[in-house]
């Protein structure tokens, strides 16, 4: 039997680009993300090319009965997945923290409580079988925060944690959950924004990611040079990283 995936996010950016090596290697797949077109243009492109059975199935993470009916349609399409990776996530153009709350509460619901809730029932089921990879994407910015994407920054924040839980609770099996601290990559996400350093590209990225599947549980950044940054930040005196602008 070949091996197959769920890629929540898929539709863009690092999904898209997870989905398509993905496929290249012969996996069958789940894709997922909001708009059922876009769903629908992706899984033709990728039968065709790779002759890889592909399920678009739209879905919104930060609704929770859209959540459930997504768990009974991807189980009628791939039943036993071997990794679930969950690339859905959000940034807001004015994400200050304090103003506005339905931007706080749409930031974390898509990119902290909706991956929790659909990763979790993954755990579970990773856990009873004893093998299975879910893989989850978090941002520097949860490792520096600063004055801007604060609610996105605090999301991430709670998703290491939810992810390091899960790490711990699958520590006696083979089944494991995978963390990337991810630095700028070229996407949908990062346009528009003023980057200090140049973007990774993500089908690079997604090689990295593919590699490391089937082991065991880690927290890596990724580019991999974005440890020493962040690590360097925080090793910062706090009076002189709340006058830095970054
Ligand atoms: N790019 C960066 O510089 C960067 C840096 C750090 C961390 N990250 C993280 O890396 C992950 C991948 O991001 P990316 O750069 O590939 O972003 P992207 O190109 O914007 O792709 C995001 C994907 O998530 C889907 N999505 C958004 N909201 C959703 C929702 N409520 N329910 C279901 N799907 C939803 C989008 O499709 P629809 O809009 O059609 O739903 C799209 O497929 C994210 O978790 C992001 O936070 C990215």
């Amino acid at each position: 039997m070949s091996d197959s995936a769920i890629i929540v996010g898929a539709s863009t950016g690092l999904g898209r680009a997870l989905a398509t090596l993905l496929a290249e290697q012969g996996w069958d797949l789940v894709i997922a993300s909001r708009s059922q077109p876009d769903l629908d243009a992706l899984a033709d492109e990728l039968r065709l090319a790779h002759g890889v059975a592909v399920t678009p199935i739209a879905v919104d993470i930060a609704v929770d009965d859209d959540i459930e009916a997504f768990l009974d349609a991807a189980d009628a399409a791939v039943p036993d997945p071997t990794a679930v990776l969950i690339t859905a996530g959000a940034v807001a153009e004015v994400d200050d923290g304090t103003g506005d709350w339905t931007t706080i509460s749409d930031l974390v619901a898509v990119n902290m409580t909706g991956v929790m809730k659909l990763g979790g029932r993954y755990v579970e089921r990773f856990e009873a079988r004893g093998h299975g990879t879910l893989v989850l994407f978090s941002s520097i910015a949860a490792g520096a925060p600063r004055r801007q994407n604060v609610a996105y920054a605090a999301a991430k924040a709670g998703l290491e944690c939810f992810a390091g839980s899960m790490q711990h609770r699958l520590g006696r099996t083979d089944a494991a959950v995978q963390l990337y601290r991810l630095g700028y990559v070229d996407t949908r996400l990062a346009q528009g924004r003023d980057l200090k350093l140049r973007p990774a590209d993500p089908v690079r990225v997604a090689r990295r990611v593919v590699d490391g599947l089937g082991g065991r549980s880690r927290t890596v950044f990724e580019p991999r040079y974005w440890a020493v940054i962040v690590r360097g930040l925080r090793a910062l005196p706090a009076p002189i990283y709340n006058r830095l602008d970054f």
